[in-house]
């Protein structure tokens, strides 16, 4: 039997668990003897993560929102053209944390710059890519933004640009996922990560696996 390939995108807001699932479902993966790839928005390439460093520094840095989107963009096509396509190409499981669903969601939605903009450009630029199933943690953002204020506490880095964003903001990039969310109804799973994190990783892992075990079916 041939590896088995997927994208699977971890979607959600501030402190939602992305980076905490993105290891935890790839090594409970890993132990299911699947090939796993566990890479990350933006970043995932030296390159991206040169752009990492400039979009999510909370030093200084200020964005115009136009701006903002075509880093964002420049780092996912570095990413889709030499990791993730070639990834998909040899029998793997990419697991990624955030990926075009958030650029919807944060510059769009939240930012106010328009959808068919982000979508032409991923679509041109990427290669229109898109996610064989979404997982979104969904969380409520005054919950989340605690939780990621906190680690940024402790973190060695200084990501915190999106987190000075005021509530409202995060409200409606909440809002945007689950509105996406809908939409791709066949191919996401809303998980309700407000709850502590050892349901949230049982219910990310039990879904995934399941939906893996009906693909090959
Ligand atoms: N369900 C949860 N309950 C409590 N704390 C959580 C939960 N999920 C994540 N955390 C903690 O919140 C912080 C942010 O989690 P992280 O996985 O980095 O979120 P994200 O990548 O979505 O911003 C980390 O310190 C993590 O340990
Ligand atoms: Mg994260």
């Amino acid at each position: 039997m041939s590896a088995v390939s997927a994208f699977i995108v971890l979607e959600g807001g501030e402190g939602s668990g992305k980076t905490s699932l993105l290891g935890g479902l790839s090594n409970a993966l890993r132990q299911l003897h699947f090939n796993v790839l566990a890479t990350r928005e933006p970043g995932g390439t030296s390159e991206g993560l040169a752009l990492r460093k400039l979009l999510l520094s909370a030093d200084g840095l200020d964005w115009e929102h136009g701006a903002e989107l075509l880093l964002m963009v420049a780092a996912r096509v570095q990413h889709v053209k030499r990791i993730i396509e070639p990834a998909l190409a040899n029998g793997t499981v990419v697991v990624c944390d955030r990926f075009v669903g958030s650029t919807l969601a944060y510059q769009g939605a939240g930012r106010g710059l328009p959808v068919a903009l982000i979508e032409e450009l991923h679509d041109k630029l990427v290669g229109g890519l898109r996610p064989d199933l979404t997982v979104l943690l969904d969380v409520e953002p005054h919950l989340g933004l605690a939780r990621s204020v906190r680690r940024l506490e402790t973190a060695q880095h200084d990501e915190g640009r999106f987190e000075t964003l005021k509530t409202a903001f995060h409200e409606r990039v909440r809002a945007d996922f689950l509105r996406q969310a809908d939409k791709n109804a066949n191919r996401t799973v809303i998980v309700d990560a407000n709850r502590d994190y050892p349901f949230v990783q049982a219910e990310v892992v039990a879904r995934v696996t399941e939906w893996l075990a009906s693909r090959g079916r």
